[in-house]
């Protein structure tokens, strides 16, 4: 996690980095900071613990300069301080770095060559500034021998930016797994973690390849390779809209968000059909994928829990067994793969350190990979053989709303297509572009209910500590992503249980009013599920059913527009994002930066 800016040649260097920051505070916001110097000997080091509004109001406009670097942190090693936050400088004041990822072998390289007097913090970042700087003055390495000299030796995930304060005219950079883009200016050029950061000052950006040292003046860049060859790198233009990345009129990102899915339904129909009106994507992914005995999906978080719904899908409509795997223990703990696997990686952000690690697994073994994701260019993505695109627009809130249902309507006509493409009948008389065309509108009318939700929350979650949701078949899996949405932002300990599952353990937590949702979009299911409700209801829980249009009952509290049971989660899932979002506000927390939290997890 964390994020990293940096810029040289303009004027208004401290604004730059700050508005990049505030950017890139979803992938981390415990503490910040900047340097900013120039050619009049003064330099500034500012930091804060807290948010960049902290470090903007402790900036209070009085620095400046024309080189700057900054730094937004999502604590690994050390705790949220001032000491801990970015950047770094060397004990003799000469280098200053800020690095977004984990060094691994920290501790090896702070007992060979650091003295742990030198040492001011806890994180593991201030032993590559110092080794830097051991390289410069106990060996007369240049910075760059000596930058490079250190990179041999860190292992681990990082982008690294470091300015020599002596040599004030250029910033040096780097990276290992963690993602860093350089901008280009007209005299002037950034650096930053995503492209979303500097969008305001450019459009043009380079991408930066592992292993490559990159070092930055206001008016060129030279990227040079592992064995120090210069390399030539066209840019490319970032496809960013500055009104997506705004909240506009709303009070939060996430409720934006959430508005946003009907849009993003409408978008995907379009973006995926062809002049006939036919779903179609590229030829070559479902050979592939057709071509395969098993597909693998692997993702973490809400992105996983999009996966669970992708199998359902596939194997309906492709008619392949599908395995869903959760990216940070598929790594290590690896199942026998089928002869002929395919590999589906689910991650909006396309960074995620623990789905690429896999990935990078995969690929050395050769086999075929997709990543669907919302950011193009991303990692992950680069590093699949192939991509399909979320085209959600940039998702801010750090909990996953609109990603979600990205996600699960992509894999709908992934395996629609695909389904056709083995000439299975169920796929091709599926009407994927209709069906996804009632869910838009069935989306439209929930999101209309905002007051009901509102107020189902005031009688229902206003002083409970813990919460179920529960369900069967896709009830259950959005019922997990239901009760990760609760938990995440409203701090209210939720559990999305398999309905049937409870009473062979779980339902020893309800208590008197505890609070138990149950999601029925099956006539079949859902009467189980609501046997299962009269169990806990009979111990005391507070039932509230969330049901679908033609299996409701009378006293359901929440009725979802009927659409077809394929896709039921889509429409399933928005009341569940509206209770998590007014649970959250009403307890008067931050909506869209929960505690602990980052949007983008690039660390292990
Ligand atoms: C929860 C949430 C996370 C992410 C997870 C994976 O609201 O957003 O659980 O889904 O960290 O992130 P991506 O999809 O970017 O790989």
């Amino acid at each position: 996690m964390c994020g990293i800016v940096g810029v040289i040649g303009k004027k208004n260097t401290t604004e730059i980095l700050i508005q990049g920051l505030e950017k890139l505070e979803y992938r981390g916001y415990d503490s910040a900071g900047i340097f900013v110097t120039g050619h009049d000997d003064q330099d500034h080091l500012v930091k804060s613990q807290g948010r960049i509004a902290d470090l903007k109001e402790k900036i209070d406009g009085r620095v400046q300069g024309d080189i700057g670097i900054g730094h937004t942190r999502w604590a690994t090693h050390g705790k949220p301080s001032e000491t801990n936050a970015h950047p770094h400088t060397s004990n003799d004041g000469r280098f200053v770095l800020v690095h977004n990822g984990v060094i691994e072998n920290f501790e090896e390289i702070r007992a060979h060559f650091i003295n742990d007097d030198l040492l001011k913090g806890e994180t593991d970042t201030e032993i590559a500034v110092q080794l830097v700087s051991y390289f410069v003055t106990q060996e007369s390495m240049t910075v760059k021998e000596a930058f490079k000299k250190a990179l041999t030796i860190i292992k681990g995930s990082y982008a690294f930016a470091l300015v020599d304060k002596q040599n004030p005219d250029q910033i040096y950079v780097a990276k290992n797994k963690s993602p860093l883009l350089v901008g280009l200016g007209a005299d002037f050029n950034v650096i930053c973690s995503d492209a979303m950061a500097m969008i305001q000052e450019t459009k043009h950006f380079v991408e930066i390849v592992d292993g490559e040292l990159v070092t930055i003046w206001a008016d060129k860049v030279e990227i040079e390779d592992e064995k120090g060859n210069l390399i030539r790198r066209e840019p490319y233009e970032a496809q960013l809209d500055l009104e997506d990345m705004e909240k506009g009129t709303y009070a939060h990102y996430m409720l934006k968000e959430i508005d946003e899915q009907p849009a993003v339904m409408r978008r995907l129909i379009q973006r995926y059909s062809d002049d006939q009106n036919h779903l179609k994507v590229d030829a070559k992914i479902v050979e592939e994928l057709i071509a395969s005995e098993r597909v693998y999906i692997v993702a973490c978080g809400t992105s996983w829990h999009a996966g669970w719904v992708g199998k359902q899908l596939l194997e309906q409509l492709v008619e392949i067994p599908v395995e869903v795997h959760l990216a940070s223990e598929f790594g290590y703990n690896m199942p026998i793969l089928a002869k002929k696997p395919f590999f589906i990686f689910l991650s909006q952000s396309g960074e995620t350190a623990d789905s690429r690690q896999v990935l990078v697994k995969i690929n050395h073994l050769g086999h075929p990979s997709l990543t669907l994701t919302n950011v193009p260019g991303s990692t992950l993505s680069r590093e699949a053989k192939h991509t399909l695109l979320l085209h959600a627009g940039p998702e801010i809130a750090v909990a996953s709303t609109k990603a979600y249902t990205a996600q699960i309507a992509v894999l709908a006509i992934l395996a629609k297509v695909a389904g056709e493409g083995r000439g299975l009948e169920k796929a091709k008389v599926f009407d994927l572009i209709h069906q996804l065309g009632l869910v838009a509108n069935g989306m439209d009318v929930l999101i209309n209910e905002k007051e009901a939700m509102a107020k189902l929350v005031e009688e229902s979650l206003s002083t409970t500590r813990n919460a179920f949701y529960i369900g069967r078949g896709v009830d259950y899996y959005v019922s997990m992503e239901a009760s990760l949405k609760l938990k995440e932002i409203s701090y209210i300990q939720a559990e999305g249980f398999a309905a049937g599952e409870l009473k062979h353990g779980t339902i020893a937590l309800v208590e008197e009013g505890t609070p138990v949702f149950g999601i029925i979009t099956d006539l079949v299911m859902g009467s189980h599920t609501r046997g299962n409700l009269k169990e806990v209801e009979s111990r005391g829980a507070n039932t509230i059913v969330i049901a679908m249009e033609g299996f409701e009952r009378s006293g359901d509290a929440i009725i979802l527009p009927q659409v077809d049971t394929l896709l039921s989660p889509l429409v399933s899932v928005i009341p569940t994002q509206l209770i998590a979002y007014f649970a959250s506000l009403q307890r008067g927390l931050d909506v869209d930066k929960p505690r602990n939290l980052a949007k983008s997890v690039t660390v292990e």
